[in-house]
């Protein structure tokens, strides 16, 4: 997309010329514009494609992130064609017009204002003000006040309540439909405060009630970068944030999955990272353990009932089902009931309960003992007693607050848990001693050890130390690696997403466990790839050993792999055809370094668009390079009985006789190539005059000299013929049938990267014979098993 709103700017000539040249930050009535730019040209208001480049819509987004947008104003009503413009009225309202003139929204302003401007901030505000006063008070109407999905430094979450204003975020329906999503991020229940992120009406956490100062439930609290207020007066009742430093930029953002993000860009960088995400953990998930259940994210299973209850279902608990939650072994109001203290924990929801902000704990105390149906109260903003089910317990690790909760049991059972307690005690006592016994004999194991390797291992001096990561770090990072955490599924294992705290986000690959290789040969053969490094390369971090499981830890890519941008329909359009371009050269270059240039000759045996990964500025990062290495696959040519591939990428002589070499990883390279010229998958391309694949399409255009057909529509703004013409026909010389015309990579980066280059002209392509209608049946044959994507070939006999 990052291309789009300056072609805009170029559709849009016939109307006003002499703002187009210049950016400006300021509109005056009657001037029609298509673009504002703020003064220190951090943001950039425009308009912005989204759905089939069909439906435009008002926006306001980094400048130098135009993917990023932080604001829509007509979320539900786009205009349909790229000419809308919009203007100032003389009344001070802000309206947008489709190319008819027809008003698609307006900001409805209720104060008119005598000599009205309106003036894109450097803060991101757009703001409508008489032209002689700057200060916030003379705004008559901002769109700080009708947040989208991102709260910006400066922006207010919540009410003012003197003109009933509710400030909340919503999210977008998906990453290419600004329409209003189903996760919202707002303050809830104004007789104690919450923030609470929700899907519809369901809950999906909540911050813990206001104490006055704050909320008390967060766990993610970082105060080294942002200054927070919380504001609760009669007037107005809002959370907002300032940088401390004001050149840092940071948003928090309500994806369209429902995370809520902190995301900072470092100074000097032109990379996002995650700092955190609001839902930092399992335990921060809405009423994880069930009613009077609570969480405890140090412990396994992290489920427990509070003191005095039981599992309402031992059977489901036991499967670690907590839906159904905890009840009480002893009813209440039978003799006589007394209160535990339980400190360092998030007060339960408040579904039914009751404040009095003049009640001191004695008068409170007694209060909840009258009542039977009085369950627990807490001195928070004065006296709040618990009624019914107590939901949404959590344990904070980190002594946060001084926060104590009084849980309401029969006497008896409190002289029971504290004799527990004082069991519990002298167990723990024990069990320390044992443990520090036994760190002290594992350290001095380590230390005997490492001495004994420092002697034999110069030749492994050249290398970096390999990180190894403590697996208990992963499992709590990847909420014990569940099905929510993975980020795709790659042949030798899935990928998930891992928080490890700190503000520290890798992906892990938990490699399926047939490696054949024992721990040092393993490491070896990981620290080897870790140390290869270039820019086109995912960073390999470290990995993780525990018995029979071996990760890889990699950084994090936030824009996942280029398979889920080209071939879809909506987030295609953020790739126009220069971006392309430099996508296809970096790949290239990946590749070269890996066959040609890094110390160890690699070749990569799975080259696809989904092992293409984005980072932030969109730059190719070839992934799962070296893991045939590491399943023991490592020779530079030669014949293997076992071939790992992906169908519709691998080579003729790799897929029938098992043969490899680079010149298989150069078919690999030509098919994606076509993919992302076309937009279209090899693996299922079907078109209704034949029956080729998109290789064999691919050279049917070529023969005829229509290529240009082979296209991806939606580039039809933004490609150069002759670059489309010559990346057309560098993919299928990289396709031939035959392994020795194909050209090696640092042919193809050559004549990629050098207009004079004269290429030679392609024959046929590899498996250019037409299929039967089942995709794949002339490739698949008996005694290969296919397992999803990937299809693994064992029984091949090596002729
Ligand atoms: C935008 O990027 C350019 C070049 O990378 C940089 O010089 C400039 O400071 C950036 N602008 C902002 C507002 O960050
Ligand atoms: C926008 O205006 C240009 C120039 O007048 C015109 O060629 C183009 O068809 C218009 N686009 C749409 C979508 O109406
Ligand atoms: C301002 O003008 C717009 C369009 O001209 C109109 O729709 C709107 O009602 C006016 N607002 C006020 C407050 O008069
Ligand atoms: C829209 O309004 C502008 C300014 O009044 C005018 O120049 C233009 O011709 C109008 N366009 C249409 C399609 O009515
Ligand atoms: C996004 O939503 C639109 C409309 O709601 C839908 O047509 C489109 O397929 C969705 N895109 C994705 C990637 O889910
Ligand atoms: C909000 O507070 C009122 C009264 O204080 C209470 O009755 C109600 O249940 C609360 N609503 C929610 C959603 O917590
Ligand atoms: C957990 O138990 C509840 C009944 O209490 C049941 O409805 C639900 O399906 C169970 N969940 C799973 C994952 O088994
Ligand atoms: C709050 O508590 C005080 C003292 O116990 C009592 O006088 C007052 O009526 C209570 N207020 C409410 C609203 O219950
Ligand atoms: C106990 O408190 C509940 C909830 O506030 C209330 O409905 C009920 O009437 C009270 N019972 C007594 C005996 O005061």
């Amino acid at each position: 997309m990052k291309g789009l709103p300056s072609i805009l700017f170029l559709s849009s000539l016939h109307f006003l010329v002499f703002n187009i040249c210049t950016a400006v930050d300021t509109v005056s009535p009657s001037q029609f514009i298509t673009g504002l730019v703020s003064s220190g040209g951090r943001f950039e208001l425009g308009l912005f494609p989204a759905g089939n480049c069909k439906a435009w819509y008002l926006g306001i987004w980094y400048k130098n992130f135009s993917n990023i947008v932080v604001w829509v104003a007509n979320r539900e009503n786009p205009v349909s064609g790229s000419n809308g413009t919009f203007t100032l009225t003389q009344n001070g309202s802000l309206v947008l017009l489709d190319q008819m003139n027809n008003t698609i929204w307006s900001s409805s302003s209720s104060t008119i204002v005598e000599d009205p401007v309106a003036q894109l901030l450097e803060t991101g505000n757009l703001v409508v003000r008489d032209k002689a006063s700057t200060g916030s008070e003379s705004y008559v109407w901002q769109s700080f006040e009708f947040p989208s999905d991102v709260l910006l430094a400066g922006m207010k979450l919540g009410w003012d309540f003197r003109t009933g204003l509710n400030r909340f975020l919503t999210s977008w329906k998906n990453a290419s439909d600004p329409s209003l999503g189903e996760y919202t991020y707002r303050i809830v229940n104004l007789s104690l405060p919450q923030l609470v992120l929700a899907k519809g009406s369901e809950i999906k956490f909540r911050s813990g009630p206001w104490n006055g100062l704050r909320f008390t439930g967060f766990t993610v609290l970082n105060n080294e970068i942002l200054t927070r207020s919380y504001v609760y007066d009669t007037n107005e009742l809002y959370y907002s944030y300032e940088t401390k430093d004001p050149s840092l930029i940071t948003r928090l953002q309500l994806t369209e999955w429902g995370e809520m993000q902190r995301l900072v860009l470092k100074e000097g960088s032109t990379e996002w990272t995650e700092l955190y995400n609001l839902v930092n953990d399992r335990c921060d998930s809405y009423g994880e353990c069930g009613a009077n259940g609570i969480c405890k994210i140090s412990i396994s299973p992290i489920c427990d009932c509070l003191n005095g209850f039981v599992p309402k279902s031992q059977q489901e608990w036991e499967v670690l089902n907590w839906t159904s939650g905890c009840i009480r072994k002893t009813p209440l109001c039978q003799k006589e009931d007394e209160f535990l203290r339980i400190q360092n924990v998030k007060l339960p929801d408040l579904l039914n309960f009751r404040i009095n902000k003049t009640q001191a704990i004695q008068e409170c105390k007694a209060d909840c003992l009258k009542n039977c149906s009085c369950v627990a109260f807490a001195m928070s903003e004065g006296c709040l007693m618990w009624f019914g089910d107590l939901i949404d317990m959590r344990e904070f690790i980190d002594a946060i607050s001084e926060q104590y909760i009084y849980i309401r049991m029969p006497a008896s059972e409190l002289g029971d848990s504290s004799q527990k307690k004082k069991r519990v005690m002298l167990i723990a006592v024990i069990s320390a001693t044992c443990v520090l016994l036994f760190l002290g004999l594992s350290c001095w194991c380590i230390i005997r050890k490492k001495k004994q390797r420092k002697r034999g291992s110069r030749s492994k001096k050249e290398n970096k130390e390999l990180p190894l990561f403590d697996f208990q770090t992963i499992a709590a990072g990847t909420s014990n690696f569940s099905r929510k955490n993975i980020l795709g599924e790659g042949g030798f294992g899935p990928v998930y997403k891992a928080n490890l705290g700190q503000e520290q986000v890798v992906a892990v690959k938990r490699l399926s466990k047939d490696s054949g290789q024992g721990i040092d040969e393993f490491k070896n053969e990981v620290t080897m790839i870790a140390n290869l490094q270039h820019r086109n390369l995912v960073k390999l971090l470290g990995c993780c050993i525990e018995g029979e499981e071996r990760m890889l830890i990699y950084e994090y890519m936030p824009n996942k792999s280029l398979d889920s941008f080209i071939f879809d329909q909506n987030r295609k359009k953020f790739l126009n055809w220069k971006k392309r371009v430099d996508i296809i050269v970096g790949t290239a270059r990946g590749l070269l370094y890996l066959h040609q240039d890094s110390r160890l000759r690699i070749i990569h045996r799975d080259l696809k668009s989904s092992n293409i990964l984005l980072d932030n500025e969109l730059n190719p990062k070839i992934s799962d390079f070296g893991i045939a290495r590491i399943f023991g696959l490592d020779q530079t040519e030669g014949k293997t009985k076992r071939v790992i591939g992906t169908y519709g990428y691998m080579s003729p002589e790799y897929a029938i006789d098992g043969n490899f070499s680079v010149k298989s990883d150069v078919f690999g390279f030509g098919v994606f190539l076509l993919e992302i010229v076309s937009g279209r998958r090899n693996r299922g391309f079907h078109h209704p005059d034949h029956h080729h694949s998109l290789l064999g399409h691919a050279w049917l255009l070529w023969h005829k000299e229509k290529s240009l057909e082979l296209l991806d529509p939606c580039l039809e703004d933004s490609y150069v013929e002759f670059e489309v013409l010559r990346c057309i026909q560098v993919g299928l010389l990289c396709v031939q049938k035959l392994p020795s015309d194909r050209p090696v990579m640092s042919s193809v980066v050559f004549m990629l990267s050098n207009e004079g280059a004269t290429l030679p002209q392609p024959k046929e392509p590899g498996f250019f014979t037409e299929r039967n209608s089942m995709d794949g049946d002339t490739l698949i044959s008996k005694g290969r098993s296919i397992t999803g994507d990937v299809i693994t070939i064992t029984t091949l006999e090596a002729r």
